[in-house]
């Protein structure tokens, strides 16, 4: 039998496993990732077990430096991560074993892959969580930065009808708010998320006296789980930080859905760099948006990595079942796609085109100042619901003459309401309207 199909409980079995279920039951190739985290795991495991006296210093230093050579060899690519291992748990111990000989064996003492797989898999999740939070930084840095650097008046939109006057500034740090509300819950997340596994066993604990706090403090958490079931069965952790995934996608997908808009013949509010946006085969002067498309499409994917997952944990009863397994390429798909977008977004954030004079043009049509000169109204003393009515009225008169309001001669508008006098230009003179009240936040 060749290394890799040696099994880590074949003691009870008179037949071997069809190899078609062999197949379906191993994930040893899809979570190639975790066996840096199951080494760390391990290490800690072992400091323990000679710490109380499951193993002597001696064995406790063989299986370190045997872990710690098959971690670099691995690394290095010494050591092939090929075969058809049932996972990466029975990848790390066969190979342990080859190398350190016997004493190998005794590393699986007061534990089970229960309670390690899932120290594995928060030990992934923790450092990748932070590492997405150190993305959004950066997405929070390029938004903040091109924001600066566009103070630009341009339309704000309603049901995609223009409304009134805003920045290009101002819209761009509408998302840089979602972002920081994204990096806060991740944040939230990773303290929620800060109990030690390991030492749960398979359900119930050991009979070993272990010391499940000291663990705890080697891998970095700052408690471990009160009960064993749901020490090994929790998968909450994976649902918060892939529900947090989740919303990230929502924004980068409504972030997208901008960008390609803005980027039409139609808007041509800015202009995409060349580097995401791709060409036609037949149509010679098509420069596509791919890089926005794609991440609006691929929002679909983490929402529904989400929905697996949730849908895997309804209806496991405790502890574990074999159905946890399929955590792993759910957190996976969901993480790199959100690395991905992520990163594609921050470079077109960085490198946009912004056409400020094609967004003060578009500001001129579709009376923007409306609800000005209704603020205007009030300020001379008439009651805003009659103001608006007021201004509707000017605004029909404007459609049939085909003029803007601020076109309008003194006597047209007297003809309206007696209040208006020349002072009225310059206060709905879109430039002045950015400096009034609390819109100057805008710019
Ligand atoms: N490969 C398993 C997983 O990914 C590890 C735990 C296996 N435990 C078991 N009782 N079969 O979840």
């Amino acid at each position: 039998m060749a290394a890799e199909n040696q099994k880590l409980w074949g003691g009870r079995f008179r037949e071997s496993e069809d190899e078609l279920m062999e197949r379906f039951n191993n994930n040893f190739k899809e979570t190639l990732w975790l066996i840096e985290p199951d080494i760390i795991g391990s290490l800690a495991h072992v400091k323990m077990q000679v710490k109380c006296g499951l193993l002597t210093k001696e064995e406790g230093d063989i299986i370190t430096d045997g872990l710690n050579g098959i971690l670099a060899d691995v690394k290095s690519g010494a050591l092939k991560t090929e075969g058809d291992y049932e996972d990466v748990h029975t990848f790390v111990e066969i190979n342990l074993t080859n190398r350190v000989g016997e004493v190998g064996k005794k590393l699986h003492t007061a534990r089970s892959r229960n309670d390690q797989v899932n120290t594995d898999m928060k030990l992934y999740v923790r450092s990748e969580t932070k590492y997405v939070i150190s993305l959004i930084d950066n997405m929070l840095a390029t938004l903040k930065k091109v924001a600066d650097e566009n103070p630009y008046i341009m339309p704000g939109y309603t049901h995609l009808q223009r409304a009134q006057v805003v920045t290009f500034k101002h819209y761009l740090m509408a998302y840089h708010g979602m972002f920081t509300r994204d990096r806060q819950r991740l944040v939230n997340a990773l303290s929620t998320m800060d109990q030690s596994p390991l030492g749960c066993g398979a359900l119930a604990g050991t009979t070993h006296m272990i010391d499940r706090e000291f663990t705890a403090k080697e891998l970095g958490f700052s408690k471990v789980y009160d009960n064993f079931l749901d020490g090994v069965s929790d998968r909450d952790y994976q649902l918060e930080v892939m529900s947090d995934f989740a919303i990230i996608m929502a924004h980068l997908s409504r972030m997208s859905e901008e960008l390609i808009l803005w980027g039409s013949q139609e808007f041509k509010f800015i202009t995409l760099d060349d580097k995401y946006t791709t060409g036609s085969s037949i149509m010679p002067q098509k420069k596509n948006s791919d890089g926005a498309e794609l991440i609006r499409g691929k929002s679909g994917r983490v929402f529904g990595d989400l929905f697996a997952l949730l849908t895997v944990i309804k209806g496991t009863p405790l502890a574990y079942n074999k159905d946890l397994q399929e955590d792993k390429e759910c957190f996976y798909d969901s993480l790199r796609t959100v690395i991905f977008c992520l990163t594609i977004m921050e470079r077109m954030i960085a490198t946009i085109k912004v056409h400020k004079d094609v967004m003060r043009k578009a500001v001129s049509k579709g009376f923007l100042n409306a609800t000005e000169v209704a603020d205007y109204l009030v300020k001379k003393g008439i009651a805003f619901r009659d103001a608006h009515g007021i201004v509707g009225s000017i605004v029909i008169y404007c459609e049939d003459n085909e003029k803007a309001i601020e076109e309008l001669s003194l006597d047209e508008l007297k003809k309206f309401s007696d209040v208006f006098d020349e002072s009225i230009y310059d206060f709905i003179d879109y430039d002045n309207i950015l400096k009034k009240g609390i819109k100057k936040e805008m710019l």
